[in-house]
């Protein structure tokens, strides 16, 4: 077999059989694949898409192609959440420390950025110290000890996701539903927990579009899951707008540190809280969505879940000083506001268009090997359906120069609409599937 070949034939519409399939992730692994051709491959199965079977083999084959973790010597139920990418999602920061302090426990393997949305782990990259980079061993350690753990994904877990969702970061090769089903799923398989929430984003900020899609991204992990022997719920939520006030890397820690103290923004304080809820349900730690949501937010105002995330940070080598002082988080040089140039009603903000704004910004990366500037980012201070006057201010944006600022200003202005009548404010979420 010939990896051009398997590249020919998706590209010629064929469908791929599972010795192709296995043949082609475990090159990309083994290197005998190079970039260019996983690349390429990449691109083929983008523009051309998967039957259901292929995609199931895919994740298979991806989440087999490193080591799979069995939690069930560790703890009964093992819970874990996954967002399929936007913009301002800091959800994993808040939800995960707020459902184990439940006492429910949580293993959570985060990403980093991808494309235009934000990963959890460049995130907590702006806490001196933390380690995201956990060993196997490690990981299961602190997950029976403590109950909780937040972590990247280790070396030996579904690699072909971590080789490939670099690649894919910067080829143009994200927004494909087989191949973030393949990704989320492969590492949910090989993570090893088994009540898994999907947090599926849709809108101009996500990379499922519209609900169809997004429906079928979310009904094609569950079936997945269910296939492997996991309980796994899936979310539909709006990405047409970013998710809370901040976007960037440090500024989104703030808020999370903010709504861990019962704080942050409503829309953001609502979405961990229901995500929360649906985790704790799934896990069986109660029988009800309404207990759940008692529990979860008694969680926040008891001070307990950022208790969890405080020990969090400091078991894995995190300077605590630093979310304990947020102020002490990394900054930068230019805080400019953008300013309504006119009265009106917000009709669309475009997180897609934020989004890129913030990776211009140096928030997210355009080649794989690119550090990125933890202090940038903005504050997007309206929601659609807000009612503005002309001199408001629509964003604080936190740049390295003035020149970056003007240019992410003339970006930003590009991603909003203007409306002379009243506008529905959009919702939080669309459906739930399981
Ligand atoms: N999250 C992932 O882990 N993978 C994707 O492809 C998209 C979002």
């Amino acid at each position: 077999m010939r990896a051009v070949d398997i590249i020919i034939r998706k590209r010629d519409h064929f469908q791929l059989t599972k010795e192709e399939i296995k043949f082609f992730i475990s090159g990309v692994v083994d290197g005998s694949i190079p970039d260019y051709q996983a690349s390429a491959w990449a691109m083929a199965v983008l523009l051309n898409g998967m039957t259901d079977q292929e995609t199931t083999e895919l994740t298979l084959a991806m989440a087999e192609s490193g080591e799979t973790l069995d939690l069930s010597e560790i703890a009964p139920i093992v819970v874990d959440k996954h967002s399929t990418g936007g913009v301002g999602d800091k959800v994993t920061l808040v939800v995960t420390p707020l459902v184990a302090s439940c006492g429910l426990p949580v293993g959570k393997m985060s990403g980093r950025g991808l494309g235009f949305s934000g990963g959890t782990l460049d995130k907590l990259d702006s806490i001196p110290g933390y380690r995201s980079d956990l060993s196997k061993q490690e990981f299961l350690d602190q997950l029976k000890e403590f109950g909780f753990v937040l972590t990247g994904q280790s070396a030996d877990l579904a690699p072909a996701d971590r080789i490939l969702y670099k690649l894919r970061d910067v080829t143009g090769t994200v927004d494909s539903l087989p191949l973030i089903a393949s990704s989320v799923m492969s590492k949910k398989i090989a993570g090893g927990a088994n009540a898994i929430v999907l947090d599926v984003k849709v809108g101009n900020g996500a990379f499922m579009k519209t609900i169809e899609d997004a429906r079928k991204l979310a009904e094609t992990m569950i079936a997945i899951g269910k296939l492997s022997g996991r309980k796994v719920e899936a979310l539909l939520s709006d990405m047409n707008q970013p998710l809370g006030v901040a976007v960037g890397n440090a500024v989104e820690l703030r808020e999370a540190i903010d709504t861990l103290h019962d704080g942050g923004p409503a829309d953001f304080h609502e979405h961990c809280l229901v995500i929360a809820s649906h985790m704790l349900l799934l896990g069986k730690k109660v029988s009800t969505l309404d207990e759940a949501r008692a529990m979860a937010e008694d969680a926040l105002k008891s001070g307990r879940a950022w208790e969890e995330f405080r020990a969090l940070v400091i078991r894995q080598g995190g300077d605590v000083s630093f979310i304990d002082h947020p102020e002490k988080l990394p900054g930068a040089a230019v805080t400019y506001e953008m300013k309504a140039e006119r009265d009106g009603f917000i009709a669309e903000l475009r997180a897609q268009t934020v989004g890129e704004t913030a990776v211009s910004l140096g928030a997210g990366r355009a080649k794989k090997e690119d550090s990125i500037d933890l202090g940038v980012g903005m504050y997007v201070r309206v929601k659609v359906g807000d009612q503005v006057k002309k001199g408001d201010v629509l964003f604080t944006i936190l740049a390295k120069s003035e020149a970056d600022a003007q240019a992410a200003a003339k970006r930003l202005a590009t991603g909003i609409q203007w409306s002379d009548k009243p506008v529905e404010p959009l919702p939080l979420f669309y459906a739930t599937k399981s």
